[in-house]
């Protein structure tokens, strides 16, 4: 099962997605099969707000994977536990041999506005992203540590699942897009500590049409007539995720993208901007007033998604 046009990027590859049974990470699974990666296809099969447990959507992916000659395997525990966590990288190992990616993934939503906003959705969305994706990392990190300390270090690439409402904040997500904007700062940070062991750790902000989106934007989102660019297909945010997750990026680290149908765009984040220093401690009224003047130099902020 590989492309027909180019080399396969990721023959002898193994890939662990998380949320892979569905939308954006069924996208990519399918995608790094057909780049020649064996397939770790995680999860848990939860409905659109976190509920269930339900049967299958793993196994479904991976069935389909093999249908098309690839090799693949489900994985259907929660990864937002260190069991869960823990038995996936142990899957890919025990079944495959090896882990070469991870691709931090699953997640879903509880949107209400912030006063509304109940505690347990709170935590369960912070729960299922945040520790969702540090958990994952922190289990492959580990035996990524040991190959390096054995002598064997990797071409070891993780891909993280931001958003742009971790970027530029999202009315209505309060806690979505400070799970989101976490998963950032843990990225930096991940490539930052774990370069000297043949990790790569890059994030990505994507935009497509699934289950996630489709009532949300359902304008926007619709799949376009017979034979047009389906633009907001999950499918288009995939090649950038099976480069970053091969070999081949290597010396990309610690970087956000956007993706979104025909579009990469590399997001530039938070850097100095106008700057006043008085060499002594300010008073409110004159930090006021250096606040002011430095405001009306710096760039303006780019709008809230959803703010009016
Ligand atoms: N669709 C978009 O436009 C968009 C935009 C920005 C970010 N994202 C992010 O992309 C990722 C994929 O979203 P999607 O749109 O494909 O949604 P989706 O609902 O289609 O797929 C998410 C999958 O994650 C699984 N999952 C949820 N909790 C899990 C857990 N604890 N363990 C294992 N699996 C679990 C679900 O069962 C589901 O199959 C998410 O992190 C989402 O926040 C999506």
């Amino acid at each position: 099962m590989t492309s027909p046009t180019a080399a396969p990027l990721c023959t002898g590859r193994v890939v662990a997605v998380t949320g892979a049974g569905r939308g954006l990470g069924r996208a990519h699974a399918l995608a790094f099969a057909a780049e020649g990666a064996k397939v770790v296809v995680n999860d848990l099969g939860v409905g659109l707000d976190g509920s269930g447990p339900a049967a299958g959507p793993a196994q479904e992916v991976v069935e389909e994977i093999r249908a098309a000659g690839g090799e693949a395997v489900a994985h259907q525990g929660d990864i937002a536990t260190t069991d869960g966590a823990a038995s996936l990288v142990a899957t890919a190992l025990d079944v495959f041999g090896r882990l070469d990616t991870l691709v931090n993934n699953a997640g879903f939503l509880r949107d209400r506005m912030l006063v509304n906003l109940d505690e347990d959705d709170w935590d369960a969305v912070m729960r299922v992203h945040l520790k969702g994706h540090f958990l994952p990392l922190k289990h492959a990190a580990a035996h990524w540590r040991a190959e390096a300390k054995a002598g064997r270090t990797p071409e070891a690439r993780v891909v993280n699942t931001s958003s742009g409402a971790g970027l530029l904040g999202s009315v209505g997500q309060g806690n979505y897009a400070a799970a989101k904007a976490g998963i950032v700062g843990m990225t930096l940070v991940a490539a930052a500590e774990m370069g000297r062991y043949g990790v790569q750790v890059n994030a990505i902000a994507p935009a497509a049409r699934t289950r996630m989106t489709e009532e949300a934007f359902a304008a926007t989102m619709a799949a376009p007539g017979e034979g047009a660019f389906d633009a907001m297909a999950p499918e288009n945010v995939s090649p950038l995720v099976v480069w970053l997750g091969s070999a081949a990026s290597a010396g990309v680290t610690g970087r956000v993208f956007e993706a979104e149908a025909g579009r990469i765009t590399v997001m530039e984040g938070w850097r100095p901007g106008p700057t006043a220093d008085k060499g002594a401690r300010w008073s409110p009224a004159e930090a006021g007033a250096a606040a002011t003047r430095l405001l009306a130099a710096a760039e303006p902020p780019q709008p809230v998604y959803g703010a009016r």
